[in-house]
């Protein structure tokens, strides 16, 4: 078996190995990875072994409709790693099958930008549990028929770190782990082309430090210190971490920050093609010792970039197995707040398709701010200018633009670019959080429901972030806790507010309508086939620019969904309902028939779906 593997996975690992470290170092390195994968092979438990075989025999397995994600903070959602399971029957009511464990691995003490600044990948955070609570958790998460899903950082690590610690005391080993300069000549030609990720509290990408006697590359904050990955001796360090975390059961990895690994001058050094070798190494490593392991790359990049993640040119299927459709997300709040789906027409369908075996991954949001990336060239093609776009979207979002219900916050106002980003829950940005009468919530939830039916009903696992399936607002006092001040993305990081979980089947309540509305779109989508992630979603022809036509052509039939972007009645011509042939299909979701007008056409209440599916092409 493993010799089998072994054979197969070769020339991917000798192919990624020699654009990094040299063809002449290529065999060697290679030739030493694979004995790292073949004691991690010996030492995996029975039952993954089993897990991996039942993977290989469903390589599609990410791309089941029945792939629902959940992300939650361990503290945020059960306060312990040992109570998670406590939880589990709650997911599943959901329909959860994929659990993604924010940051757990142990953070340096103080700030650690929500666990993002790992001192020990080989140990638990103190307060959440031990490896081993993480072991148990991982089996309890599978026997609930779940994958598990951790963050693995490979961009940097605390400062506090071992290799950190080893480089200031004057190792010269470790001090190749890093990116050091003696002075600011490097950092300043650098600079040159950075962006900066953290303007308001960590600007400039380097930092000094008096024990290096240097400047450190620290892209984010200035504790968390960027790895070079140009030193093999890094990347063997990262493959054992990851052989070890898939020993103990986790499913998923998510490559954080993974567009930035590697560095060159004149550039905005995020996506060089070296970041696509590295992780095609990574991946053999895993198909040879794990194959039931899998990667989510992290990139929050341009669109035109987003694809390259998941393979592009040579790298095609051979990276990452999911990654983020940050370009889909930025287009559902655009339009609901635009109410005009043209510029999500353009940008959507200007996307080159994706490999057929990769899955992306949808989301209304995370616990991350959201970025405006909207393209110039797209804008400009509809009419709109990039930068007025976005600001609008920075201004609605933060409930700044008169009509605007949402209560965002701004997230790093850069003063020099004009940039703004946006933090919030999906309720307080949708208008829940500030809905003052029935009718307000009403329109509210039922734009909530329709985003969610967007990220639901694209093909691709959807991820919740917690408490947005309870509508809960933002925290409102997210900035009371140490080291959080300035930082307001914690505002859509809550607690899961279980007296509200208690509401959730009555739905008079918010947290009831949101919970069975979301509920019911997990069950359809779960029944149909055409869902499928390795089909791609095309945006139909635009008839009237509040309604956005999703389509899907699958082998078993056509997938059509239908979205009324604005709080207006719309109309959807009926000579286009008959074209798609889906003239007689009910609403897969609450299996109603289409709402006829008797002038011929489909009439849409505000913010309605539908799902609609023809059997056979
Ligand atoms: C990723 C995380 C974000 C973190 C950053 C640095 O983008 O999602 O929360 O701040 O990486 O690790």
């Amino acid at each position: 078996m493993l010799r089998a593997r072994v054979e197969r996975w070769w020339p991917d690992l000798l192919a990624g190995l020699t654009p990094l470290y040299g063809a002449q170092r290529a065999p060697m390195l290679a030739a030493d990875l694979v004995g790292l994968a073949s004691a991690a092979y010996a030492a995996r438990p029975d039952r993954l072994h089993v897990r991996d075989l039942e993977r290989m025999l469903r390589p599609d397995w990410l791309q089941d409709p029945e792939m629902v994600g959940y992300a939650a903070y361990t503290e945020r959602f059960a306060g312990h790693l040992r109570r998670v399971a406590d939880h589990l029957p709650y997911l599943r009511e959901l329909g959860v099958t994929y659990l993604h464990l924010m940051p757990l691995l142990r953070p340096r003490h103080g700030d650690n930008d929500g666990g993002y600044a790992v001192v020990d990948y080989r140990a638990v955070r103190e307060d959440l549990g031990t490896m081993n609570d993480l072991e148990v958790l991982a089996t309890r998460v599978h026997d609930a028929g779940m994958s598990l899903v951790l963050d693995l950082v490979l961009n940097h690590v605390a400062r506090e770190h071992e290799w950190a610690r080893r480089a200031r005391d004057g190792d010269p080993a470790y001090r190749t782990y890093f990116h050091v300069f003696p002075d600011r000549s490097g950092p300043d030609a650098y600079e040159r082309t950075l962006p900066e990720v953290f303007p308001d509290f960590a600007p400039g990408n380097f930092t000094w430090d008096d024990a290096l006697e240097g400047w450190v590359w620290t892209t984010f904050n200035e504790f968390q210190w960027d790895v070079n990955w140009g030193n093999p001796a890094v990347l063997r360090e990262y493959a054992s971490i990851i052989l070890d975390l898939a020993n103990r059961g986790v499913d998923v990895l998510r490559l954080d920050a993974i567009a930035f690994m590697w560095k060159r001058l004149g550039t905005d050094c995020q996506g060089q093609p070296e970041v696509h070798a590295i992780t095609q190494v990574l991946r053999a490593v895993t198909r040879i010792a794990c194959p039931s392991v899998a990667f989510l790359a992290e990139a929050i990049v341009a669109p035109t970039k987003l694809l390259d993640y998941l393979g592009s040119g040579s790298y095609s299927g051979k990276v990452s197995d999911l990654a983020y459709h940050n370009s889909l997300m930025v287009q559902v709040w655009s339009m609901l707040a635009s109410r005009d789906v043209r510029l999500a027409e353009r940008a959507l369908n200007g996307l080159p398709p994706k490999p057929p075996s990769a899955t992306w991954l949808t989301y209304l949001r995370c616990h991350d701010d959201i970025g405006w990336a909207v393209m110039d060239d797209d804008a400009a093609v509809v009419g709109l200018g990039g930068h007025a776009h976005r600001s609008f979207l920075a201004r609605w979002y933060a409930g700044e633009v008169p009509g605007s219900p949402a209560r965002g916050l701004v997230f790093q106002h850069n003063r020099d670019t004009d940039d703004r980003r946006t933090s919030g829950t999906a309720a307080s940005l949708v208008g829940l959080e500030s809905a003052a009468t029935p009718e307000d919530v009403d329109r509210a939830a039922s734009a909530l429901r329709l985003a969610h039916a967007m990220v639901l009903g694209w093909g691709g696992i959807p991820v919740l972030w917690s408490g947005d399936e309870l509508g809960q607002p933002n925290d409102p006092d997210w900035a009371a806790e140490p080291g959080h001040e300035d930082d307001n993305r914690w505002a859509h990081r809550p607690r899961l507010d279980w007296v509200r979980a208690e509401q959730r089947h009555d739905r008079t309540t918010v947290p009831g309508r949101v919970f069975t509305d979301l509920v019911e779109l997990v069950r359809a989508r779960t029944r149909l086939p055409h869902l499928h992630g390795s089909v791609e979603t095309r945006i139909g022809p635009v008839d009237d620019p509040g309604v956005l036509v999703t389509l899907r052509e699958h082998p078993v039939g056509r997938f059509v969904g239908v979205h009324n972007v604005t709080p207006e009645w719309r109309c959807w011509p009926g000579r286009r309902v008959h074209d798609l042939g889906v003239a007689d299909a009910e609403d897969e979701i609450t299996g109603e028939p289409l709402p006829w007008g008797g002038d011929g056409n489909v009439w849409l209440p505000p913010y309605a779906v539908l799902w609609l599916t023809t059997d056979g092409p």
